[in-house]
């Protein structure tokens, strides 16, 4: 395909919205990136190194028991094989361990660093492949390296999400507040033509700077929000602001999490219905696939 077929319709959306579509008109996809290679994985190995780590509960990404899955440390969850880091969702009956906890109907997996590392600024790459499937949520983001629940500040930045429904969009953007359910967020869905991110691998990156954040797909630019004042971030109420000392937009180090959830609130009953086990039956790539991961410091 030429790189004019390419650009004409997604290049021209870019041109009317965005700044960098210079770059664009140009042909200039992005091939490499700026700054020094500072973390690198490949999974290539029989487990995951100590880098990571498997996180099972029956929370959701943060969305408690709006999400239908447990996540669990067993392989048929999260494994490797052939280099790729596989993360897959099963309907399934599954009964959390905790008493106190609701049995759940799906299981899948999530992955994170682990607490010892974090990164402040820069760029993070990932070629990862999607999933297909009603209610699959695949995400590849970041969330503060050290998860203190009381200081009260929660930041998101979510460097891919696919729907299952719709396998050629990608949502991407960042959150930030007092709580994961009391933010405000700079958030954008963009539908790429001629892809299907559940067929084929894809690169997904973040430049991270001080100021600004921008998307990428495939080396090219699809989304830039600008991150001067804190005072913008702020709900009407004001309500989402941090507590003292503590309003920084985005300077705290963040690190990597890979997700694959299913349902919450990123699939409204009114305009997805809603997922049985029996629906679930249907899912056609229930799986989030991660090749490798890139971070370049600047
Ligand atoms: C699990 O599926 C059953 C049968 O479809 C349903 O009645 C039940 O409400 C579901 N449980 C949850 C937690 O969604
Ligand atoms: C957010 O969730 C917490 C529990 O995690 C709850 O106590 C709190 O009331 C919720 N806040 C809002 C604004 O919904
Ligand atoms: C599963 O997919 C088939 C073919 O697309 C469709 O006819 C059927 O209604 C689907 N079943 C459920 C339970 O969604």
């Amino acid at each position: 395909m030429s790189i004019h077929t390419k650009l004409n319709k997604w290049g021209f959306i870019l041109c009317v919205v965005l700044v960098h579509c210079i770059e664009f008109g140009n042909g200039a996809k992005r091939k490499s990136w700026d700054g020094k290679l500072i973390f690198e994985e490949n999974f290539n190995g029989e487990r995951l190194g100590r880098n990571w780590e498997i996180v099972g509960n029956c929370e959701g990404k943060g969305h408690k028991d709006i999400n239908l899955e447990c996540f669990t440390t067993r392989e048929d969850n999260v494994r490797l094989r052939d280099g790729i880091l596989i993360i897959e969702a099963w309907p399934e009956v599954w009964h959390p361990k905790e008493l106190w906890a609701k049995s759940k109907n799906f299981t899948s997996g999530k992955v994170r660093m682990t607490n010892d590392l974090g990164y402040r600024y820069g760029t993070f790459v990932i070629r990862a492949r999607l999933s297909k499937g009603n209610h699959l949520l695949p995400s590849i983001y970041l969330l503060p390296a050290y998860q203190d629940h009381d200081n009260c500040k929660y930041e998101e930045v979510d460097i891919a999400q696919g729907r299952g429904q719709r396998t050629s969009t990608v949502i991407v953007g960042a959150y930030y507040g007092r709580q994961w359910n009391h933010t405000s967020s700079r958030k954008t869905e963009k539908a790429i033509r001629n892809t299907d991110f559940s067929a084929e691998f894809h690169e997904f990156a973040l430049v991270w700077k001080q100021y600004r954040m921008e998307w990428f797909v495939d080396g090219r630019l699809i989304y830039t929000v600008p991150m001067y004042y804190y005072s913008d971030w702020l709900l009407e109420d004001e309500s989402n602001l941090p507590c003292n000392m503590n309003k920084k937009l985005f300077q705290q180090e963040l690190q990597l999490n890979f997700g694959l959830s299913v349902g919450g609130t990123m699939f409204p009953e009114a305009a997805y219905g809603d997922l049985t086990l029996e629906n679930a039956k249907n899912w056609t790539k229930p799986s989030l696939e991660i090749d490798w991961v890139k971070i370049y410091d600047h």
